[in-house]
């Protein structure tokens, strides 16, 4: 076994049944989706998931969990994710995917967010190994390149895998991919990016998780 697969199998042990849990997207959170169906088939859990993505919608669906849409929830038990990059203070980036929106609202919207990954992803810096991608409306990304290049924000529009094309997120949004002053950290860094018009959504997740669980060398450890 290897150790995203130990660290998702760790979290599901937080899954109590009546839980609605959300899922989140990757090959880690990949590994928590078919331990729910295992504890589900198996063991007799009861649990009603809700997804990151359409791509973990439908493995879940594959494995026959029940699933519910997000327009129809406004509170969540328990949210598994994985992530790019996982700070000491917790704080996370996301979103190499095209999916934070739906993964930062669940990860805000739940009573516990428990953050899965093996060791690579621990860094000292948020930015570290990463770009930070920022998801900006279409229309508006030549003036959001400039606000965020004006906060020392410097990259560009993510291509799309061909190159022929920019990526577009799961909500119809382009994504600019951006280094910034290893100086300015990842809180000061969110609340920027925040107040900054035409961003969707961006990949720093501060202040947002409540437990890091870590596998290294097939041993799981609890942050
Ligand atoms: C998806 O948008 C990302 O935030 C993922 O959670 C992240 O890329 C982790 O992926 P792995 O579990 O495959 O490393």
């Amino acid at each position: 076994m290897n150790d995203k697969q130990l660290v998702a199998l760790h979290a599901a042990k937080y899954v109590k049944d009546g839980m609605l849990v959300g899922l989140g997207t990757g090959s880690t959170a990949n590994y928590f989706i078919e331990e729910l169906a295992r504890l589900t088939r198996e063991q007799g859990l009861r649990c009603v998931t809700i997804a990151s993505s359409t791509i973990s919608a439908q493995k879940a669906q594959s494995l026959q969990l029940p699933i519910v849409a997000l327009e129809h929830v406004s509170s969540i038990d328990l949210y598994v994710d994985g992530a790019d990059e996982i700070t000491s203070d917790k704080t996370l980036l996301k979103g190499r995917g095209s999916d934070l929106v739906k993964e930062k609202l669940l990860a805000k919207a739940a009573s516990q967010f428990i953050a899965v990954a093996d060791a690579s992803k621990l860094v000292s810096h948020i930015g570290q190994n990463f770009t930070i991608p920022i998801e900006v409306i279409p229309f508006a990304w030549q003036l959001t390149k400039k606000s965020l290049e004006t906060l020392g924000g410097v990259g560009d529009l993510r291509p799309n895998p061909a190159k022929d094309g920019f990526w577009i997120t799961s909500h119809g949004s382009y994504v600019l991919d951006m280094r910034f002053d290893k100086n300015l950290d990842a809180s000061a860094l969110n609340t920027l990016i925040n107040n900054t018009p035409g961003v969707v959504e961006h990949g720093i997740f501060h202040q947002l998780t409540d437990l890091v669980l870590i596998a290294q060398d097939g041993v799981v450890s609890e942050h």
